[in-house]
């Protein structure tokens, strides 16, 4: 059999150093743990355009669907953002997910304890927090037609379109209940159905996939916007939620900021099934390339490291080194290693984005 294929797409800003120590990791399984992927890197974001005029070439995206999985730093920077909207970096990870179907996007939120106190919430409302926001990524306001910026009269009009078909409902609803069954069995669907048909259309289907595919898991529905006040009130009442893009993109930040930092934050996003019984699959950290520190060393590596852990379990059934990566992820935080966005109020000295990665590596070593 063939060794499992990774496209890695480092991106822009601080995504080459983080996935500097995403490399890192997968050299150790191959010494230690004896796992050997095909690892082949490309262009995405505005260094894709830099070099070839589009965010995304058309190579690359071939290559993204061929191989088993990918990996994505991040993409943008403010030196693009006066760039016509259909190069735009952002425009790069837009196809990527449009074109692999990459239809729910998985973003886990959970707090470590060792950082408990670092949120800006109450100790007690986040410690032991573990949730998952499952975003529909492929749909929606995002993609829906008609959108443009059209002249009317004397005046222009902005356009988007908020756009669910039944199947792209119940197929991200399918993917939330499937995970709720490997978790707490509970789902809580947001949608805005008092004021948007989708939002009603979304509700509707969502209950009917419940209702005669699983029984055993429990369903509640809630606004999106009391959603987004329930996520700070008392985050730990939710275990799956499942959302729209629009709704998804802003949940989840809002999510993120619940465990203390989004440097921590790993997500996937996945398709249907390949012929090898892979899903399509594109795992990113929710950062996104934080131009103002990047290539300094400061970036915290966590959230991509995380996100490589997710592609073990999900695209490479590596269950079991996805938790030991997970748990030497835990060991170094609860030893009080620190990257400087995880520096609170008292202080210290933090790690280099490399220093966190020696760190992760040896409880690695240690683990075995
Ligand atoms: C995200 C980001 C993207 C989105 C941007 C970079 C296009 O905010 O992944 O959450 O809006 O989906
Ligand atoms: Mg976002």
């Amino acid at each position: 059999m063939s060794n499992p294929s990774l496209l890695i797409l480092p991106g822009d800003g601080i995504g080459p150093e983080v996935m500097a120590e995403v490399r890192r990791i997968i050299d150790w399984l191959g010494a230690k743990r004896g796992v050997t992927f095909d690892v082949s890197e490309d262009l995405v974001g505005g260094c894709a355009y830099d070099k070839y005029g589009t965010p995304l070439h058309d190579d690359t995206m071939a290559k993204a669907q061929e191989v088993d999985a990918v990996l994505l730093g991040a993409v943008g920077g403010p030196q693009y953002d006066n760039l016509d909207f259909s190069v735009k970096p952002e425009r790069g990870l837009l196809r990527l997910r449009k074109e692999m179907d990459l239809y729910a996007n998985l973003r886990p939120a959970q707090c470590f304890d060792a950082l408990a106190d670092f949120s800006s919430l109450k100790k007690d409302v986040v410690a032991g927090l573990d949730i998952m926001i499952v975003r529909e990524l492929t749909g929606g306001v995002y993609f829906g037609e008609p959108r443009g910026i059209f002249k009317e009269g004397n005046e222009r009009v902005g356009i988007n379109t908020q756009r669910y078909t039944e199947s792209e409902i119940e197929r991200v609803a399918r993917s939330a209940f499937e995970l709720a069954r490997k978790r707490n069995n509970k789902v809580c669907s947001m949608e805005k159905a008092n004021v948007m048909e989708s939002g009603v259309l979304w509700r509707e289907v969502v209950q009917k996939i419940r209702d005669t595919e699983y029984p055993d898991v429990a369903l509640s529905h809630m606004y999106a916007d009391n959603g987004a006040m329930q996520l700070v009130r008392w985050p730990k009442q939710f275990d799956v939620i499942v959302t729209d893009n629009l709704f998804g993109d802003i949940l989840s930040d809002c999510a993120a900021m619940l465990t203390g930092s989004l440097g921590m934050l790993p997500s996937a996003s996945l398709g249907a099934p390949m012929a090898n019984g892979r899903p399509k699959a594109l795992y990113e950290p929710v950062h996104g390339s934080a131009p103002d520190i990047a290539g300094q060393g400061k970036a915290n590596p966590i959230a991509c490291i995380l996100s490589f852990a997710m592609a073990l379990r999900y695209s490479f059934d590596m269950g079991e080194d996805a938790t030991r990566i997970e748990q030497a992820v835990e060991k170094v935080l609860a030893d009080g290693v620190r990257t400087a966005d995880l520096m609170g109020p008292e202080g210290g000295v933090p790690v280099s984005t490399s220093g966190m990665g020696d760190a992760i590596l040896a409880a690695l070593d240690a683990s075995l």
